[in-house]
Order: C-alpha cells, then structure tokens, then sequence
C-alpha cells in the first residue's frame, strides 16, 4: 500500500528511566502516536536495557500501542512473555536467527503485530521472501545498541527501495524508521518513503514541557 500519514513514535530509550510510567503518560499525551520501546541483550547489541516485566508495568500508562523493538538473540524464547506483557507490535531482528519465518509466524500467531528490522549492514532484499507476512519493516539508520547517534545516510536508498517493495504488495505494512532522527533528517526520511519515524533524543529532550512540540515537528507540523 502506499505511503500512510506519518506517526512518530518517541523511543523511551532517551526517557528518566527513574520516572519511566510519568514519562510514557507525557509522550501519549504529547500526541505520540506508538510508544517505542528498546529491549537490549547486552550480546545482540552491546548495551542492556529492559525486559517483559517493564512493558508489562508500562502498559496501564497508555493506550496507544506498544511498538516492542527487540535486539536480542536468540528471541523466539522471549516471544510469549513480551506478547503478554502488552505488546502491539513486536519487532525482531532479521539478523538475530536463522529462522525468521517460523519467528514471524510465532508473532502472528501470538494475535500481535510482526515487525522485522534491518542493521545498516543488512540489504533489503534479505525481506524478499517473508515481505508480505509482516506488519511493519524497520530501517535502522544508525547500528542498534544506543541513543543519540548520527544518522548513516546509506539507509536513504534502503528506505525508497523499500517503499517501492512495499507498494508492490499492495498491503498495509508500515515503514519505519529508527536511528538519528530529527528536524533535519525526519524530513529526508519522509521523503524516501518512510511512514513511521523513531525518536529518542529529538523526543526526550527540553524536558516534558518541550515533548509537544518535539514531536510536532518531527511528523512535520511545526
Ligand atoms: C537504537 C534504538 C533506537 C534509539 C534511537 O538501538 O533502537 O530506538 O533509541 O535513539 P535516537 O533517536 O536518539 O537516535
Ligand atoms: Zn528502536
């Protein structure tokens, strides 16, 4: 299907992790349209941040959807726990095992969103064959593991082939984006084709009071 309108989903990678549930309840109310949420393994990626038990805290500060972004391997043991927890949409790496499909499967059969995401390194091609079983794609624009980092410009090209992949299918599946994202580069991303953009530090940062409008001029409005 082609491009829908873009919505912007605040990673809470960059949130006051001592006041995380607060600061979930300020991005939704701040017109967040998913709520991104960063698990790190310390061994997919070399960083360690949350599991199941704080999506499952989370979830009764917002209704909006989970958009679970899951870096680790292996993680189809982990499927179950973060689909109870709460989760909407549950992401995992195309790199992160051998059998993607059956993982894509699991998610689905779980009754949840199937999100697959691609390293920098990654081609687009790797999605030829399970494009059309999944919910939403995710470009990384920077090499997954921590926030705040520049946006590699190669993933430009990933992106506008993509979206041409993803028209092909004729179905609604989102296109996202995560990685350096802000005032500058939210509107390049947009522009190759991305409707959903990632945003930790450009979120995050000016303190709760500065969330809406953050996010206002990251999905172009202001
Ligand atoms: C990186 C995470 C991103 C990260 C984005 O591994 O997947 O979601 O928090 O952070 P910014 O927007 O600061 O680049
Ligand atoms: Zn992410």
């Amino acid at each position: 299907m082609p491009q829908q309108p873009v919505r912007i989903a605040p990673s809470i990678l960059s949130a006051d992790f001592a006041r995380l549930g607060e600061e979930v309840r300020a991005i939704d109310a701040a017109g967040a349209d998913y709520i991104h949420v960063d698990v790190m393994d310390g061994h997919f990626v070399p960083n360690l941040t949350i599991g199941p038990m704080v999506v499952k805290a989370l979830r009764q500060h917002s209704a909006k959807v989970f958009d679970v972004h899951l870096m680790i391997a292996p993680v189809d043991p982990f499927l179950d726990a973060f689909a109870e927890a709460g989760s909407d949409i549950i992401t995992v790496h195309a790199e992160a095992g051998p059998h993607l499909h059956r993982t894509l499967q699991r998610i689905k059969a779980l009754g949840k969103k199937a999100g697959v995401s691609l390293n920098p390194a990654t081609p687009a091609k790797m999605l030829d064959y399970v494009l059309e079983e999944v919910d939403l794609v995710l470009v990384m624009s920077v090499n997954p593991g921590f926030g705040g980092q520049s946006f590699i410009e190669s993933q430009l090209r990933k992106i506008e082939a993509l979206r041409k992949s993803i028209d092909k299918t004729g179905k609604t599946i989102d296109l996202q984006v995560d990685g350096g994202i802000d005032r500058t580069t939210a509107p390049r991303v947009i522009a190759a084709g991305a409707d959903v953009l990632v945003a930790g530090t450009a979120t995050f940062r000016g303190g709760s009071e500065a969330y809406a409008a953050n996010i206002a001029a990251l999905r172009g409005g202001a």
